[in-house]
């Protein structure tokens, strides 16, 4: 049975009705550009098949009814206008997050996911998204503006779950297309489309290690960021450069953290020529200095999620390479290599990693087959 399928069917039996409709939100890779969304540089990221399903039909009483089918079931019942943030945050916090914003009253709503929480495969990104776009069809609202959907969850993300994120994950799940990589300027939030050659494959691997976004790593990241920019006279680190950065009397570890994210940008540059250009091994080799870099300078990668890549790295050779993916501290690693090469790339990992986690190896390979964020009736 399909997502959507789970998602009506699972309304039904919880609220014994039919759905009027069902929205979907993709999860998202990011290919390049990692800590530089809050610092208002470019990324590239891509949405992947895995996602969020949310059926929705009216409710009985005036609250917004929620049923979570992935958790035995378990159901939530507030009223949007007066809700507020829950201690400690949960997949409540998110739907009540949204709902505030939208004060849509009198809906129920199931929700059901396919993407691995903890992987930084932006699970609630696409939660948040979902959500969003089930309560404005519950509205009436059939053509919801990514761009006032992804800076919803993003405001929601910030307020109702602490984590102080930038706008990539939000904006690659709302205005995403499968098999497309999205270039997006953090600052202005204009978007470019970049197809990836069929002959390509971006694969994606567990590393087994589970993200923790909200303990402090994250924000503290953040700030270090912040505190770079303004030592150097500058609003964003998007404004900086390496001359600025080699002039000035920055404390080693804030440097680290600023040369990471000039040198990042500049990666996701070289990263779009080379796909527009189809060098897949100029990519490799910004995919390669691009994960090198987050676990030397900007120190949000982990051992196991270093050996997975490299171990990659090894096995697809020159044609292609992989990084870790999102916030860092664990999760997924991603790939792009040749599609020929999947399967042996496939068969050596089976061969040689083994998740810390005890977990079977994940592997997904992503492509133009999924959907992008919308809604069904
Ligand atoms: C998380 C955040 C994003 C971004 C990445 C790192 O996914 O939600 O805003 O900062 O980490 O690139």
């Amino acid at each position: 049975m399909s997502l959507l399928e789970r998602c009506r069917s699972g309304f039904s039996e919880a609220f014994g009705r039919q759905p009027h409709g069902v929205a979907f939100a993709p999860g998202r890779v990011n290919l390049i550009g990692e800590h530089v969304d809050y610092n208002g540089g470019l990324v590239l990221p891509m949405p992947i098949a895995a996602g969020t399903a949310v059926a929705w039909g009216p409710a009985e009483a005036a609250e917004v009814e929620v049923v979570a089918l992935d958790y035995g079931q378990r159901r939530d019942r507030f009223d949007p206008a007066t809700t507020q943030p829950l201690d400690p945050p949960g997949w409540q916090s998110y739907v009540r997050g949204m709902a505030r914003q939208s004060g849509t009253a009198g809906v129920a709503l199931a929700v059901t996911g396919s993407i691995p929480q903890g992987s930084g495969l932006s699970s609630s990104a696409s939660l948040c998204v979902a959500v969003g776009l089930a309560l404005a069809e519950a509205d009436g609202e059939t053509d919801r503006d990514p761009v006032a959907l992804a800076r919803a969850a993003q405001h929601v993300e910030h307020g109702w779950a602490g984590v102080n994120c930038g706008i990539m994950d939000q904006m690659a799940v709302a205005a995403g297309r499968p098999g497309a990589a999205l270039l997006l300027d953090c600052r202005t939030l204009h978007t470019r489309h970049i197809g990836l050659p069929d002959d390509w494959a971006v694969m994606v691997v567990q590393s087994g290690v589970v993200r923790e976004l909200v303990d402090g790593h994250y924000n503290a990241r953040r700030r270090d960021c912040e505190m770079a920019a303004a030592q150097l006279g500058v609003p964003l680190l998007r404004d900086a450069n390496a001359a600025m950065i080699a002039a000035a009397d920055l404390e080693s570890v804030v440097r680290s953290r600023a040369t990471h994210v000039v040198e990042e940008i500049e990666r996701v540059r070289t990263a779009v020529a080379a796909i527009e250009s189809g060098d897949l091994i100029g990519l490799g080799d910004a995919l390669r200095a691009s994960h090198a870099s987050l676990r030397d300078l900007f120190e949000v990668s982990v051992p196991p999620v270093d050996a997975l890549v490299n171990l990659l790295n090894t096995t697809i050779g020159a044609e292609g390479g992989a990084r870790m993916t999102g916030g860092g501290f664990g999760g997924a690693v991603a790939a792009v290599l040749r599609a020929d090469a999947v399967a042996r790339v496939r068969a050596e990992l089976e061969q040689g990693y083994r998740p810390p986690n005890g977990a079977a190896l994940a592997i997904m390979i992503e492509g133009a087959s999924g959907l992008s964020a919308g809604t069904i009736q």
